[in-house]
């Protein structure tokens, strides 16, 4: 039978590897590969979700979300990150995937060059690719946080430019001068800035800077998934100039018509009620990563100490990687987040301290038998 035809603009396409990976894990696989939370979401979110069941409020809503979603977001944006964003600047979405999707779609024109970080999450290639857009990858220094003069180099001419503090793949978060460099030169180009911004409460020491702090044309993104550990709620939101919001609603309104109504309510009641939730999932991930890091730097893996999200990335060595999975320690390899770093993996520490010990017993061997 001849195969179906899709669109040729999918065909560079590969459907994410991470997955993939996962299923050649056995029983005693260990699984540092996992990108979500493993803790349970908050009750009171819950029960907020239960209670709109209860109320009927299962239609749905307005394209752009309920409005107390909205005004909760443009508080949290005043509050945590002193941006005064109006509730109609508020775009609630299906996750921050769909915020990204969204944003490319509005802004990308055919042959637009889209900066995003190289290694850097596996969506931001595709999301642009999929808008018809060139994405360009953008190198890491040695301590693995932007290169901020290459990027410079690169901006001339670019349509938009991808920030994501702190990181996935690589847990770091960047600092205050470099989110400043960027978003001024950016929007002194007129390049667009995305800032994406899940992983924002997860922070060990250093300070979350939002690049719309410093510069107008800019699309904020975040979602409740990370931070409220609801990644299967899915609820994300994009924070931006008025136009931006408007050319967003165009696709979202005819692909999506609205978030789901029950876990609009449950985010109000994540983005209104007791923070301290998040503040006991930071600590235990700060807790979770320096047992990691400690443990791997014992023996003898020598890389910078990760500042944010709950992901490190560590140099391994493409053979090591392959050793690795195949002995059922399942991390992701560099080559699923770009192109420069293949030596690279990334380790999740969203996982119990247990796992991690398991884990750590595991490169010990690797390292015995592998030497760094
Ligand atoms: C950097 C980054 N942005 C966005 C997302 C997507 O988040 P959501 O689950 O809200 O769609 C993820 C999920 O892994 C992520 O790591």
């Amino acid at each position: 039978m001849q195969p179906h035809r899709t669109a040729q603009r999918l065909a560079g396409i590969e459907l994410s590897g991470i997955r993939k990976l996962f299923d050649a894990g056995g029983p005693d696989a260990v699984n540092l590969g996992i990108g979500q939370p493993d803790f349970d979401t908050p009750g009171h979110i819950k029960e907020a979700a239960i209670q709109a069941i209860r109320d009927g409020k299962t239609g749905y809503t307005p394209n752009a979300g309920i409005p107390e979603l909205r005004l909760a977001i443009a508080e949290k944006m005043q509050r945590e990150n002193n941006l005064p964003y109006r509730e109609d600047q508020i775009l609630v979405t299906a996750g921050g995937s769909e915020a990204l999707h969204l944003a490319m779609q509005a802004l990308v024109e055919e042959g637009d060059r889209v900066l995003i970080p190289d290694p850097g999450f596996v969506s931001y290639a595709p999301l642009a690719a999929i808008a018809g857009g060139r994405p360009e990858g953008m190198a890491l220094d040695d301590t693995l946080h932007i290169d901020v003069d290459a990027a410079l180099e690169q901006m001339d001419g670019a349509r938009i430019l991808v920030i994501n503090s702190p990181a996935n793949p690589t847990g770091m978060v960047e600092p205050e001068s470099t989110i400043r460099a960027l978003a001024e030169y950016a929007e002194d180009r007129h390049v667009t800035v995305i800032s994406d911004e899940v992983y924002e409460h997860f922070i060990y020491g250093a300070r979350h800077v939002s690049p719309a702090s410093f510069a107008e044309d800019v699309i904020t993104i975040n979602a409740t998934s990370k931070t409220y550990a609801m990644t299967g709620w899915r609820i994300g939101f994009l924070a931006a100039p008025d136009d931006y919001i408007e050319a967003c609603l165009k696709v979202h309104q005819y692909c999506q018509a609205c978030a789901t109504s029950i876990a609009q309510y449950a985010s109000v009641a994540a983005y209104t009620g007791d923070q301290s939730a998040v503040i006991a999932m930071r600590d235990e991930y700060r807790a979770r990563r320096d047992l990691l890091y400690d443990g791997l730097a014992a023996l003898g893996i020598d890389f910078p100490r990760p500042e944010g999200a709950f992901y490190m990335y560590v140099p391994m060595g493409e053979e090591r990687i392959r050793l690795a999975i195949e002995q059922g320690l399942l991390i992701v390899p560099g080559s699923a987040f770009g192109n420069r770093t293949p030596e690279y993996a990334r380790i999740s520490y969203a996982t119990s301290r247990d796992t991690l010990q398991r884990a750590l017993e595991r490169f010990r061997i690797l390292a015995e038998e592998h030497p760094w």
